[in-house]
């Protein structure tokens, strides 16, 4: 399967840059093609201005989106497998990540309604996986019902709600304080998740 692994971390070189390799390995072990899209680092503008909006308000399909947009929707068509890594901020993504969504998933491409009201998508991707470190122990993010609402907004709503068939959120918790045997745990999660993706 050829894989999009969407990073978005302001440093490459960071506990989620090392889950991302980990990750990597294991689907290159696993005989996937990958390719690696470095948010941050390639500068994505995650900003939808006035123009984009009364684009996406007037739900029109044909309307040429920005050519930010369109590059980052020509690098989508190539993808079976989608793979979103990040950190877990505020309980969401990233904004970096927020925006990419609010620009990227526009009417026409990402969903589009048909008469009945149900919905349409152009997205290629089989299969979907987010893949999060967060600072809350997962016995925390269970309680506070974080892993259940992250879920339901990053899986549901973004993935499984435009049309992808197969989608799950791995929020992998307790990285507070750096415990090395935390970060070994979800390294060797990673490396196991991308092998058996
Ligand atoms: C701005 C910011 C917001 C954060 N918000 C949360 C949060 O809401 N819940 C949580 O469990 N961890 C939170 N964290 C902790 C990060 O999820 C954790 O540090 C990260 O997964 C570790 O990866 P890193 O060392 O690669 O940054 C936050 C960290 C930052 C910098």
């Amino acid at each position: 399967m050829h894989v999009l692994v969407l990073f978005a971390h302001p440093h490459r070189a960071s506990f989620t840059g090392e889950l991302a390799d980990a990750f990597c390995e294991g689907l290159r072990e696993a005989g996937h093609s990958l390719e690696f899209a470095d948010l941050y680092q390639e500068g994505f503008n995650p900003l939808l201005d006035g123009g984009q909006f009364r684009l996406e308000t007037a739900m029109d399909s044909e309307s040429p989106r920005p050519e930010d947009v369109q590059a980052e929707q020509v690098r989508l068509e190539r993808a079976e497998g989608l793979v979103f890594i990040y950190p877990f901020w505020w309980s969401d993504v990233p904004a970096l990540l927020k925006g990419w969504f609010d620009r990227v998933w526009t009417y026409g491409y990402a969903y589009a309604y048909v008469e009945d009201r149900s919905r349409t998508t152009r997205l290629k991707a089989r299969k979907a996986l987010a893949l999060c470190p967060a600072g809350h122990t997962d016995e925390k993010l269970d309680a506070l019902g974080l892993r259940e609402a992250h879920h339901r907004v990053m899986v549901e709503d973004r993935l499984l709600g435009v049309g992808i068939p197969e989608a799950r959120l791995e929020l992998l918790g307790g990285l507070s304080g750096n415990p090395p045997d935390v970060r070994q745990r979800i390294l060797e999660r990673a490396h196991a998740l991308g092998a058996g993706f």
